[in-house]
């Protein structure tokens, strides 16, 4: 979740250091801090809050350096308070870490009975107490990291610097993501390539137990025994530009509109746009589909619920069964292996790090073949994955997903329809027919995006109530619950979705005219059931927001509010039932004057478990 970027350079590093930050805030913006080690001192500079916080405290503390390292949190151990910032120190040692060191507080009562004074709440500061315990016995810096690192269980990934040493940065990585950077006269780190772009495009992606030694004059590897190591020089894809909003108030309502170009992007890459058709090679890659029995979908969160709505479409289409799972659920449920089951996780950042674990488990344990929907190239989870489709969301920078999640549904549809071609359960008719729908969907969403208006309308007259309920069924019941996830996540107003058909069974207590019920209520064969669940919510009284096409006979259901759809199949229905409730939530939250593209306490990358 926490962002790392390092360098050792010819030139002052402070400023890369808060570019590199800044183009990590995504990954966790509860505090910053830097630490910069010249040849006789080693400075830190920490604030709490966003990036422009620190921005603000250099201006009156400048610190300069021609070594150092940078870090933006995601508290994990401890508050979000400027002693729990990173970097943590020592008096000759500054780590910054991502992860979670599991045994931190056996280390830290094992290094309090020495004399050490711990001054945070936070797992990562007995790291450099241990280094220095190591420089104190005589090690060198490197082998006194070697010997530190074996003393933790969890995940990491750390910077570290030294006191009066200004060409040296050391680097290790276990479970949590770390990438060097190879540049002219300088080198880097970074936890993930963003930062390190606008320097170079040549990067090692380090392994678990891989450390490494950076100078101004070159970078050296080695494992944890100090045995020289090699890893490949890849040349990365990952594009250095800083998105803009351009005439949009937030990122997410840029990337709620952005959506008719990205998933049009994302049909041309996938389908064949003259023919109507879908090539199985191509989106199998290495994996024969004819020989898939069985499918696990693994995800997190928005991911989770693109693959809730794919297991409708592929076990219709395919005729496949399909287990969806919570990555964080997966290994823990120990399912039994399945011969001929496919393993397909869903991550927009290809980091996530349940996601990650979920996918290893499945890989090395239930002997799974890996198929993974990701939208950032050169992600863990691409790299692990057995084959990759990529969507073609473009960056995400708004916390609350869009446009990721509308661009992994156009390919889990191309892919269902893929599983279904191998085993011959789709004619060429019906090939065409799917597919001809698939690309009249940026058409369809440009409609559906005009009805932002009376959307927002309808937000600022419900932006006071306390609690929502969000319903649907079928492949749009999926669709409810990320509506409620998107409405938790930026305007904090508890919302949960339902099952329609399950209301009955519980939920129904709750209704009454404080509690709104936004229905996704597509006219499939499942309408007429759903509008009878509207009818129980009339009876007793519910405020009700029914999204639907209007009726051709004007015999339309009950609602106190509704927003018009645009007739479509039912393969986009989910697709272009899911913009109104982003629509929704967003006007929701800048009603209530929320953080929208930074909601509190969450982070764009999930990277501990
Ligand atoms: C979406 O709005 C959320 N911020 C979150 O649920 C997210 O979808 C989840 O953390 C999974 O992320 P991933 O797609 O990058 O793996």
């Amino acid at each position: 979740m926490c962002g790392i970027v390092g360098l050792v350079s010819e030139r002052n590093v402070t400023s890369v250091l808060v570019e590199g930050l800044r183009r990590l805030e995504y990954r966790g913006y509860d505090s910053a801090g830097i630490s910069v080690a010249s040849a006789t001192d080693m400075l830190r500079l920490r604030a709490t809050g966003k990036l422009k916080n620190l921005q603000k405290r250099l201006k009156d503390h400048p610190v300069t350096g021609l070594c150092g390292i940078g870090h933006t949190r995601w508290a994990t151990h401890g508050a979000p308070t400027r002693d729990n910032a990173h970097p943590h120190c020592s008096e000759k040692v500054a780590v910054v870490h991502n992860g979670i060191i599991e045994n931190f507080l056996a280390l830290r009562q094992s290094l309090e009975a020495e004399g050490v004074s711990f001054k945070s709440d936070t797992d990562t500061e007995v790291i450099p107490h241990l280094i220095e315990r190591e420089l104190n016995r005589g090690l060198d810096p490197v082998s006194a990291v070697r010997v530190a690192i074996g003393y933790l269980k969890g995940a990491f990934a750390l910077g570290i610097i030294f006191h009066s040493h200004d060409n040296l940065l050391v680097a290790a990585r276990r479970g949590s993501p770390l990438i060097v950077g190879l540049g002219d006269g300088e080198n880097f780190i970074g936890s993930d390539a963003t930062p390190l772009v606008a320097y170079t495009r040549r990067m090692i992606y380090l392994d678990d137990d891989d450390i490494a030694v950076l100078s101004r004059e070159g970078v050296t590897l080695m494992d944890l025994d100090g045995n020289t190591i090699h890893r490949p020089v890849r040349e990365t894809q990952v594009q250095g530009d800083i998105a803009d909003k351009g005439q949009y108030r937030h990122f997410m309502l840029k990337e709620i509109f952005e959506q008719p170009s990205v998933i049009g992007e994302t049909l041309r890459s996938l389908v064949d746009l003259a023919n109507h058709t879908v090539n199985v090679d191509q989106i199998a890659g290495d994996i024969d589909f004819s020989a898939v029995q069985s499918i696990h979908i693994i995800a997190c969160g928005t991911s989770w619920h693109a693959g809730m709505v794919a297991k409708y479409w592929i076990e219709q289409l395919a005729k496949i069964p399909v287990n969806v799972d919570i990555a964080s659920e997966y290994r823990y449920r120990r399912p039994p292996p399945q011969a001929g089951c496919l393993g397909v996780t869903i991550s927009q950042s290809g980091e996530t790090a349940d996601t990650l674990a979920a996918l290893r488990y499945a890989r090395s344990e239930l002997g799974q073949k890996i198929l993974s929907i990701v939208n950032v190239p050169e992600s863990s989870i691409a790299r692990d994955s057995d084959s990759v489709i990529y969507t073609q969301a473009g960056p995400e920078i708004g916390v609350a997903s869009t446009k990721a999640f509308t661009t992994q549904l156009v390919a889990l549809s191309v892919l269902a329809l893929a599983l279904a071609k191998a085993r011959n359960q789709l004619s060429s008719d019906q090939e065409s027919a799917l597919v001809s729908e698939l690309l009249q969907i940026p058409g369809r969403m440009e409609q559906v995006l005009t009805k932002d208006t009376e959307i927002q309308d309808i937000a600022r007259e419900l932006m006071h109530a306390s609690g929502f309920l969000f319903l649907g069924r079928g492949t749009c019941f999926p669709i409810a619950l990320e509506g409620a996830l998107k409405l938790k996540e930026i305007s904090y107003i508890h919302a949960e979705g339902y099952a329609a058909g399950e209301m009955k069974h519980g939920p129904i207590a709750l209704i009454d005219e404080d509690l709104p019920v936004v229905v996704v209520a597509p006219r499939d064969n499942l309408y007429e059931k759903v509008i009878s669940n509207v009818e129980e919510v009339n009876a007793r009284g519910g405020r009700v927001v029914v999204i639907t096409t209007e009726s051709e006979t004007g015999q339309d259901c009950k609602a106190g509010y509704m927003i018009p759809m645009v007739a479509c199949g039912e393969l986009a229905a989910p697709i272009l039932y899911v913009a109104p409730l982003q629509l929704l939530a967003y006007h929701i939250a800048v009603y209530k004057g929320t953080d929208v593209d930074q909601p509190r306490n969450l982070a764009k990358s999930v990277t501990v478990e």
